[in-house]
């Protein structure tokens, strides 16, 4: 009894509680009604009085102790009370995760995209790293064409009869889709083009276009003409009116210049649109017969038209952006400035 009694008198003096929980379970184990000190209460009972007295003053101070050190305890651990549950006010709002925002040229990007899947386009994508061949050769590019020069394009491989190089334009997809796409094609192809040009605000060495093409029966300049007002107009709002100024390209005949008119000054002159009213945003044309026929496709049958722009320069139209390095730089104070801009 005695060895009994300081071994649970020891752990009275021990006994620590993380919570109200624990505080709970150790007067359970002590004083319960199962309770090693109430145990120990019963079988002192049996006990003759010579052992009661000498057991008696231990076990009661015992008891005393354990119901003491069981109160301070409950105490203590009052207010972990409600520990067991979560520790976090957690209808509290949470700290918000800054929201990116998308670049301004995948923006424009997307737009044309989406207008040109309206009208029925499919949407193909070639490689950025390409031949001669499919750049300007298929293209009509006479051999001695200036764009075939050093000083406009970067050669991966010179000097084979068919290098391999940085594609210049998208045009170099048209190709590829003449090549492998069933008739009638309607396609664009959205992409990144490279050009060995010094970089300045007004010229880049890597830049976006959009290109488009479409090849069927008796497709003529004002099927061209319809289709791009109705682009322009999607584009840049329903009171946008187009212009067309013949210009030369080699792989289409007749090509044009498309300008819409200025949606700043609405035609009045401003310096967006040099004073003129008018903005160039692309390139088109009747896609020459050469290319048809340099693709297998029969020219007696088939005409088309195709079209190319520079996503940078449209991006550049919409929001007034005045240097083309802000396209590159990933400097957030200009990229920020879209974030409204997802929505559009
Ligand atoms: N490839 C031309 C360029 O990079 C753009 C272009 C002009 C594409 C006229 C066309 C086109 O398809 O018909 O400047």
């Amino acid at each position: 009894m005695k060895e009994e009694i300081e071994k649970l008198m020891e752990q009275v003096r021990n006994l620590a509680c993380a919570n109200a929980k624990d505080v709970e379970e150790a007067r359970v184990r002590l004083l319960g009604k199962k309770g090693e000190i109430t145990k120990l209460f019963d079988e002192f009972r049996t006990f003759s009085p010579e052992l009661k007295r000498e057991f008696g003053k231990k076990i009661n101070e015992l008891k005393q102790a354990a119901t003491a050190k069981i109160e301070a305890l409950k105490e203590q651990t009052a207010s972990t009370a409600v520990s067991d549950g979560p520790k976090e006010d957690l209808s509290m709002p949470g700290t918000p995760v800054p929201l990116g925002s998308r670049h301004p040229v995948s923006i424009v990007r997307q737009q044309i995209v989406d207008i040109f899947r309206k009208f029925g386009y499919d949407v193909a994508e070639g490689p950025e790293i390409e031949d001669d061949y499919h750049v300007f050769e298929a293209l009509n590019f006479p051999p001695n064409h200036p764009a075939r020069d050093m000083q406009d394009t970067f050669f991966v491989s010179a000097g084979h009869l068919n290098p391999l190089l940085l594609r210049t334009h998208t045009s170099s997809v048209q190709v590829r889709a003449m090549e492998t796409m069933k008739l009638p094609i309607r396609v664009i192809c959205p992409g990144r083009v490279f050009r060995n040009e010094a970089i300045s605000a007004r010229a880049h060495c890597i830049f976006h276009q959009v290109e488009g093409l479409y090849i069927d029966e008796n497709v003529t300049f004002a099927d061209l003409k319809q289709a791009i007002l109705l682009f322009a107009r999607e584009m840049f709002g329903p009171e946008t009116a187009i212009r067309m100024r013949p210009s030369y390209f080699p792989f289409t005949e007749p090509s044009s210049e498309v300008d819409v008119s200025c949606n700043i000054c609405h035609g009045k002159g401003c310096n967006i649109c040099k004073g003129t009213g008018w903005l160039e945003i692309m390139g088109c044309g009747m896609v020459d017969p050469n290319v048809l026929e340099a693709s297998g496709i029969d020219s007696k049958k088939y005409s088309g038209f195709a079209f190319g722009m520079g996503l940078e320069r449209i991006a550049m139209l919409k929001w007034q952006v005045n240097d083309l390095r802000h396209y590159f730089e990933n400097d957030l104070r200009f990229l920020s400035q879209f974030k409204t801009a997802i929505e559009v």
